[in-house]
């Protein structure tokens, strides 16, 4: 089973400034077939509070900081994502919220498939009943 995972990303540091990428199977356990980003998000907003039945994600916390809240049918995991070169892997059927945004935060999300508001699960109870099915 793919479990979520904080993973360190490449850090490229010189006298100009720093560079970090991200390669598909490389970094991250996925194909990016799509790429979104959340920003400018009112104080106290929070986003997210759905799962993916197949879609993998991977966020990175581009600027500023903001929480991560995962749960995984079971047990809630808390992480703080503050560093451009850290992200998070959320594989399938993860129940996430985002919060806690700072001014001008930034959160870079890469997905491992196209759009697609079926492969939404917005339902908590749906989640937890998805979940014992596996
Ligand atoms: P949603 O996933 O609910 O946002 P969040 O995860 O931040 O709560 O998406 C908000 C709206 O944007 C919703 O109407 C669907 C649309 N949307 C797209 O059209 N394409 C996309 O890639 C994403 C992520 C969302």
């Amino acid at each position: 089973m793919k479990r979520i995972k904080l993973i360190e990303l490449p850090k490229i540091s010189d006298e100009r400034g720093n560079l970090t990428f991200i390669e598909s199977f490389n970094h991250i356990p996925f194909q990016i077939k799509r790429v979104y980003w959340i920003y400018d998000v009112p104080g106290g907003e929070i986003r997210g509070s759905h799962a993916f039945k197949k879609t993998e994600e991977f966020i990175v916390a581009l600027s500023g900081s903001f929480d991560v809240v995962l749960h995984d049918g079971v047990k809630e995991y808390r992480y703080t994502l503050n560093r451009s070169y850290y992200g998070i892997y959320i594989p399938q059927l993860i129940w996430r919220t985002l919060e806690n945004f700072s001014t001008n935060s930034v959160c870079l999300v890469l997905a491992s498939e196209f759009y697609d508001e079926n492969d939404y699960i917005r339902e908590f109870d749906k989640f937890l009943s998805e979940v014992k099915k596996k």
